[in-house]
């Protein structure tokens, strides 16, 4: 279950210099490089002439990438500017001699880019106003889970595991049944909860900053551009003010492999000496997520639910908001279909992500078409459903 018009995390901004880098985003394949300008550029890694990666070729000094088997260049747009063997190189070039290039921008230490047809309607990437502000130090991960990005994305959402996953209790009568929270939905597609508990944390320097019988607040806030998670706790409890706040962003990579990328503030432990005791701390839970979200069946998300989850009882209403997300992306026609798709892999007949340039040019200026998504419904039955 793959979706188009997002903004995804395409890379760590660091990670892309002066070669070009390969990224497998939606199971297809995109060159990431910077122009002249050193801005950066994504573009589909799939030459049009015949069919080598982009991503093997180099960086030319006009600001093109060239392609590492007959040298054709591609600029920021997409377009061939020089083919090499012509006799004139710059006079003949076809108008199918073109990739699709995406939207992009750099923020927060990464590189964004947006996969679809229609950036008018997505959602916008989040601010993240933790990023320029000297209070905060952070620390980043990044790393490839072999699920899918929904089984993932479920380990952030559920809040029903961190006593039996993490050892995280809630407090009170029944420390591993979440605390009553209510689901608060956004204008921008997102959602999010406040939990607030007497979570027992045992060991470690956190402990150290709280009052185990205080009470720690959990803000909780899911965001559709990047399929990015944002929490804040009060791990000082409530009156303390010292808070960890982490950053999840979700790019699948294809149907059963998804890089997670985070990035972690806290306004304690300040400098580069408190680095390594905040990301082993976040780390042991990323770490304990994976390996049970690695083994969860089926290795496909369904399109729906297969489980009773939205009916189930309250502790987890942050997954039935999930898949109620999931399924507003699916009704804006914006879901990949990937029986569809898989039958043309299989066909010999590559397709990319459409472009916003596939809304102006018509299908003949491409080599490749489009992958098929799942026709959705109009804006006027959406508001209905
Ligand atoms: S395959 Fe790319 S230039 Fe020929
Ligand atoms: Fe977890």
């Amino acid at each position: 279950m793959l979706f188009t018009n997002i903004w995804y995390v395409a890379e760590s901004s660091d990670k892309v210099t002066d070669q070009p880098v390969s990224v497998r985003m939606l199971g297809r394949d995109f060159v990431l490089f910077r122009d002249s300008n050193g801005a950066p550029v994504c573009l589909s890694g799939v030459c049009p002439h015949r069919g080598a990666d982009l991503s093997q070729g180099k960086c030319e000094p006009d600001g093109t990438v060239g392609c590492p088997f007959h040298a054709w260049r591609f600029d920021s747009t997409g377009k061939c500017t020089k083919i090499p063997s012509n006799k004139d190189p710059v006079g003949e070039i076809p108008t199918a001699a073109r990739v699709d290039s995406y939207p992009t921008q750099e923020k927060y230490g990464y590189i964004w880019t947006f996969l679809g047809d229609d950036l008018e309607n997505a959602a916008p990437i989040l601010d993240i106003p933790e990023f320029e502000d000297p209070e905060w130090s952070k620390v980043t991960h990044a790393v490839t889970w072999n699920c899918n990005q929904h089984w993932a994305k479920q380990l952030d959402l559920d809040h029903v595991h961190l006593p039996i996953v993490h050892g995280i209790g809630f407090g009170g009568d029944n420390p591993v049944r979440p605390p009553d929270h209510t689901v608060e939905y956004r204008d921008d597609g997102g959602f999010g909860t406040k939990i607030v508990g007497k979570p027992d944390i045992t060991k470690g320097k956190w402990l150290e900053l709280r009052d185990t019988r205080s009470t720690v607040t959990s803000v909780f806030k899911y965001f559709v551009a990047g399929f990015t998670s944002r929490g804040k706790v009060a791990v000082g409890g409530v009156d303390n003010g010292t808070y960890n706040i982490f950053y999840q962003f979700t790019t699948p990579i294809d149907e059963e492999n998804t890089r997670m990328y985070y990035t972690f503030f806290r306004n304690f432990m300040p400098g580069p000496e408190g680095d390594a005791e905040h990301l082993r701390r976040n780390c042991r839970n990323i770490y304990q997520d994976k390996s049970l979200a690695e083994k969860v069946m089926p290795k496909r998300a369904p399109d729906v639910p297969v489980y009773p989850t939205i009916t189930a009882d309250l502790e987890d209403k942050l997954i039935g908001a999930y898949w109620k997300v999931l399924q507003d992306l699916r009704n804006k026609g914006w879901q990949i279909d990937r029986v569809q798709l898989e039958a043309l892999d299989k066909n010999g007949d590559y397709r990319t992500i459409p472009s916003p340039a596939r809304r102006q040019d018509g299908p003949e200026e491409w080599v490749f078409e489009e992958i098929p998504r799942i026709a959705g419904i109009d804006k006027a039955q959406r508001d209905v459903a």
